[in-house]
């Protein structure tokens, strides 16, 4: 079987379980999710970091990532009711780039929101990608389900505008993984009023599911894991009885809870960054997740890239990870312990807990 039919079983052997317990013929699948009227599903693709060599060369592993993607999420049956892009278009911000990405993505048969990766921001805060794209932050409503989009890699003003003699030494530096000249990611002030005043219009009972690029919790801040006023952006979502923040920027599967609030990562079609419990060589970098979890396989090169197919059914998410050549692995709301879980890499007696395993 290819990959793009295994991909297809896999995610159509999954939404059967989702909503009845057990396997499905695939044509009965779509009854399924018209179980209940609100029920629908998304795709999400996140971090293609496109990458222009010169001329009209690019780096062909990453154009492909890109191009298998759109190609699969044309493919998804039941046909999803629209897309997400989850930052990091481009790896240098450059028009070439964000062109390159934008005519891959061309090929969706879909409505497409964008959310801004500190790659496709730095080099000219983002002027050339809200052409292509739209704004940097907004809000829009789906199906009784109320969606907001941010633009969580902002930083310092002072680091911003006058740190750097130019805009594509400011790039090069955000760009680094670890370059300790970058600066802390965070929402910023006017995006939290905005925040502020578009949730003010919503029931508290209606579920809310954000979009940031960097994770809206502190995981991890010598990679820039992080977003250094995640505090302020989750007590203004703290009111609402369901969120989930689903983000990108980690190239890895990352999941976790906070109150209320449950956080799940997307994968990169580009590369993987490797697991938290593998980069946790000084103890005062160790990552705190309230839900601890076991690593899938991070010395597998192709471990957390590629795609994988999100559910939402009242609210909560439930993400299907397709893993090149590796096991396919669901991350789903465990309505029992409130939280997410792997339930294939995570039992109470595999957890890691990284604050006593190191
Ligand atoms: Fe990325
Ligand atoms: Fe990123």
């Amino acid at each position: 079987m290819n990959n793009i039919n295994r991909s297809r079983r896999n995610f159509l052997k999954t939404g059967g379980a989702l909503a009845l317990g057990g396997t499905l013929p695939i044509s009965l699948v779509e009854l399924a999710f018209a179980e209940a009227s609100q029920n629908f599903t998304f795709a999400y693709i996140s971090d293609a970091h496109i990458q222009h060599i010169k001329g009209s060369r690019f780096v062909r592993n990453w154009d492909r990532g890109l191009i298998r993607a759109v190609a699969e999420t044309n493919l998804l049956t039941p046909k999803p009711d629209f897309v997400m892009f989850g930052g990091d278009l481009a790896q240098l911000g450059s028009p070439a780039e964000l062109d390159h990405g934008a005519e891959i993505m061309s090929a969706l048969s879909h409505k497409v929101h964008y959310v801004m990766g500190e790659h496709d921001y730095y080099l000219d805060l983002g002027v050339y990608w809200e052409k292509l794209f739209g704004p940097q932050y907004h809000s829009f409503d789906h199906k009784g389900v109320h969606f907001i989009v941010l633009n969580s890699i902002r930083t310092y003003d002072d680091w911003t505008y006058n740190r750097w003699p130019g805009n594509e030494q400011r790039m090069l530096e955000m760009a680094g993984l670890d370059n300790p000249n970058g600066s802390p990611f965070m929402v910023g002030e006017e995006q939290r009023k905005w925040l502020k005043a578009d949730l003010a219009k919503i029931a508290k009972t209606t579920p809310i599911v954000v979009f940031s690029h960097s994770p809206l919790q502190k995981i991890y801040k010598g990679w820039n894991f992080w977003t250094e006023d995640a505090e302020q952006v989750q007590a203004l979502l703290k009111p609402f009885k369901t969120v989930s923040v689903i983000y990108g920027h980690v190239h890895q599967i990352q999941y976790n809870q906070i109150g209320n609030i449950s956080f799940n990562s997307v994968m990169a079609t580009a590369w993987p960054w490797p697991y938290p419990a593998s980069y946790a060589q000084a103890q005062h970098y160790l990552p705190k997740l309230t839900v601890p979890m076991n690593r899938a396989d991070p010395f597998f090169e192709r471990d957390a890239t590629g795609w994988q197919f999100i559910n939402v059914a009242n609210g909560n998410v439930d993400l299907n990870f397709t893993l090149y050549n590796n096991t396919d692995r669901v991350v789903r709301f465990d309505k029992t312990k409130k939280h997410p879980a792997d339930k294939d890499y995570q039992t109470e007696n595999m957890r890691i807990d990284p604050q006593q395993h190191y």
